[in-house]
């Protein structure tokens, strides 16, 4: 296949870092699409362990080339540390190598503190990750935004900050009853990235034309899960922006056509970090030991994550808002010593069954899952990289689970290094 698009099919977490740096190694260039520094994409190569919250994971290659979209809302702080932080262990030796759209919108301070004043002042909290996502894609939408192409120009952006700091303020002191932000110590702390935006800005959507003209290999990498979407998630709680394959194009400025292969990410099992509903949660002594043997602490905020069982209803779900062509099963080797291992194929709302997961809220948190169980391996199975070599139980396992969701399992992984990955079909063929 010449482009691949790659998502999470839970609530994120799903170990999208570790496909996608695998995966760039086939790729001449990856892009990110749409999300911000809320994301955590951890990559694991031997005893080095790299997170990236902004810059895509394809960046370790020595010789890929890195987008970030115009859907993505950027942070400069983080954009910052993590340049520093790449060159420090040796990569990103050329700064040509990463490219910013103009496009992209810059996360403001104002954005991070209504973030955490919202969150801290509501009734029932998003659990979000702090950054400002949400009100960075809010003044996006209400063209108030701040681009890179704005920022980089001195008048341009002063006028713009001028008119929305009035605004923010004006809510920050009315409404939070907090300290309003000063104008000169955001252009100060600002003035910095101008140059570190204009090392990279770039008309992406001109790049990525020609490279698909010239037939190069394109991976688009998303941030989030399914049911974190804006639309298609368990609103409220969701994050801000649409992480459905349906986005790679209008995130990244590509035509659809350009997407030729989706393939979904996908734990063994199921987490969630935040708040909002999750069927299948375990909150006894079997969450607590997947939590153990996961390693399940957010890789952005370090919060523990909820752990529960797999839900083939929402993945059923995720691969028709997806299109998804295959599957990554990742995390096998969490389910190691579970002597049952069950998956939900339903759930129960009231007296009915229902085979979709609900749209009201309400419903989704009264939902009872209906459970098929299956026995555990009871043997370790950590960096298999052999079909041949997992144990019965574990290939029965991901057949049912291929058999109930009607898509092919494409990768398995046993373990957080590059190297423990079992690939049975290449989506880059
Ligand atoms: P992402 O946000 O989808 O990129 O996923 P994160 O990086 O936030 O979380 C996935 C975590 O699982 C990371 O700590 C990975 O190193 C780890 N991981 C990925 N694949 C595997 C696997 O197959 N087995 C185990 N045990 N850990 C894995
Ligand atoms: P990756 O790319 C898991 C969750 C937050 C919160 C909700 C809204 O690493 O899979 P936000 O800060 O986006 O406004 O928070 O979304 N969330 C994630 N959960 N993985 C992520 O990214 C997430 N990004 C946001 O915990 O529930
Ligand atoms: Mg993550």
């Amino acid at each position: 296949m010449a482009n691949v698009g790659v998502v999470g099919v839970q609530w994120g977490d799903e170990g999208k870092g570790k496909v996608i740096d695998f995966l760039s190694s086939f790729a001449d260039i990856i892009v990110r699409f749409q999300g911000g520094a809320n994301a955590g994409h951890t990559i694991v190569i031997g005893d080095k362990k790299v997170i990236l919250h902004l810059i895509p994971s394809g960046i370790l290659r020595e010789d890929t080339y890195c987008v970030i979209g115009n859907g993505v809302v950027l942070d400069p702080e983080v954009l910052q540390k993590e340049i520093e932080e790449l060159k420090g262990l040796g990569y990103l030796k050329d700064d040509k190598r990463l490219m910013i759209s103009g496009c992209t919108h810059v996360i403001m301070p104002y954005h991070k503190k209504l973030d955490a004043l919202k969150e801290s002042k509501a009734a029932k909290k998003i659990g979000t990750t702090g950054r400002g996502i949400g009100p960075a894609y809010e003044d996006r939408v209400s063209r108030m935004g701040i681009r890179v192409i704005d920022l980089i120009d001195k008048k341009v952006f002063r006028e713009k900050l001028k008119a929305n700091l009035e605004m923010k303020n004006f809510l920050i002191r009315r409404y939070y009853k907090d300290e309003p932000l000063k104008m000169k110590d955001i252009l100060k702390s600002y003035e910095p990235y101008r140059k570190l935006l204009k090392t990279h800005i770039s008309d992406s959507v001109a790049f990525l034309h020609k490279a698909i003209a010239k037939k190069k290999k394109i991976l688009f990498e998303g941030a989030q899960g399914t049911f974190l979407d804006i639309d298609h998630g368990t609103y409220p709680y969701v994050t801000s922006s649409n992480t459905i394959s349906g986005n790679m194009t209008s995130g990244a400025g590509v035509p659809p056509s350009a997407v030729d292969y989706i393939l979904g990410i996908c734990k063994a099992y199921t987490t969630r970090v935040g708040e909002g509903p999750f069927p299948t949660e375990l909150t006894g002594p079997e969450g607590e030991l997947m939590r153990k043997i996961g390693d399940e602490f957010g890789a952005t905020t370090g919060r523990p994550r909820r752990c529960g069982w797999f839900d083939a209803v929402l993945v059923r779900r995720a691969i028709k808002l997806n299109g998804l062509n295959g599957l990554s099963i990742m995390k096998l080797d969490v389910l190691d010593s579970f002597e049952k291992i069950r998956i939900c194929t339903r759930y129960k709302i009231g007296n009915r069954f229902y085979d979709e997961p609900p749209m009201a809220l309400g419903d989704f948190s009264r939902c009872e899952p209906q459970y098929e169980e299956m026995d555990g391996w009871n043997t370790p199975i950590k960096d298999v990289n052999r079909f041949d070599d997992l144990p019965e139980n574990a290939k029965r396992y991901l057949g049912r689970i291929e058999e109930l969701l009607g898509v092919p399992v494409d990768i398995v992984s046993t373990g957080p290094d590059r190297n423990s990955t079992i690939v049975l079909r290449n989506p880059f063929g």
